[in-house]
């Protein structure tokens, strides 16, 4: 584990990265509303694919289902980057952020982190992170959330989520997580577009699987077990009756 105090400026984040197309260029903004709005932005003004914002403060972010994201001062990792995937590589883009954030925090804090399906980062069972992809014409704004520092009792607007620095009973380096989260990204990115799979990768960190779960989707919700992911990453729960119902998207909350 890295020191804490390591400070989040474009040079510290870019330098010596080593990666070929996620984060060619990083740009750091002290406060935005939400880095989707400024990667939207410049995705519309045709930055390079890989092109990255990273701020320290969000005052509106946001994650799915139109959810507050809180992102206060000198505590979080959130990043968006700018791809333009085709129609085969559009629907592993929330996967490859999630599982490089996995592995990122897994390679900085020492301890194992899982991921429930579709995108949320656990450690210890605790969510600390999760991934909103937005896309916009050709272009897939990519954002990433990750609590580092933060202290879950001081942010109850988290609503139960809580930090690496919490769960590592120590403070970590956002800059050291955020470097690697670029790296991770940059070689699955390639991968992916190489034609390469990453759901086998990607799966094996979901704890959703094998669990009971109930799945809602809008006014829908399904009570079942979490079978399997299919080559699109679409959730496979099968009920009591067993019917097998399929989900691109929903809200999993596991019953145990
Ligand atoms: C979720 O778990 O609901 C997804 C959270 C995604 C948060 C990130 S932080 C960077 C980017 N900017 C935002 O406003 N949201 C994403």
């Amino acid at each position: 584990m890295k020191t804490a105090m390591s400070e989040l400026t474009a040079d510290a984040i870019a330098r010596d990265l080593g990666t070929e197309v996620v984060g060619c260029v990083v740009e750091y903004r002290a406060e935005v509303a939400s880095t989707m709005d400024v990667a939207r932005a410049a995705a519309r003004d045709g930055v390079a694919d890989g092109w990255a914002i990273v701020a320290d403060v969000q005052t509106t972010g946001r994650g799915r289902f139109g959810r507050r994201w809180v992102t206060p001062p000198g505590v979080s990792i959130a990043v968006s980057v700018v791809l333009r995937p085709n129609e085969r590589e559009r629907c592993w883009l929330s996967p490859l952020a999630a599982l490089a954030a996995a592995r990122a925090i897994e390679a900085e804090i020492g301890l194992p982190a899982a991921l429930k399906w579709p995108n949320d980062v656990l450690v210890n069972d605790r969510k600390v992170g999760g991934v909103l992809v937005e896309a916009d014409g050709d272009s897939a704004i990519v954002g990433i959330g990750i609590n580092v520092n933060l202290d879950p009792a001081a942010h109850v607007e988290t609503a139960g989520a809580s930090s690496l620095s919490a769960e590592a009973g120590a403070p970590v380096s956002r800059l050291a997580v955020l470097r690697r989260l670029l790296q991770e990204m940059d070689g699955l990115w390639l991968r992916l577009r190489r034609g390469d799979a990453i759901g086998a990768e990607w799966a094996a960190r979901l704890q959703t699987l094998g669990q009971a779960v109930e799945v809602k989707t809008g006014s829908v919700v399904v009570v079942g077990v979490a079978e399997a992911v299919d080559e699109v990453g679409a959730l496979l729960v099968r009920d009591a009756t067993g019917h097998r119902h399929r989900f691109l998207a929903g809200e999993v909350t596991m019953r145990r």
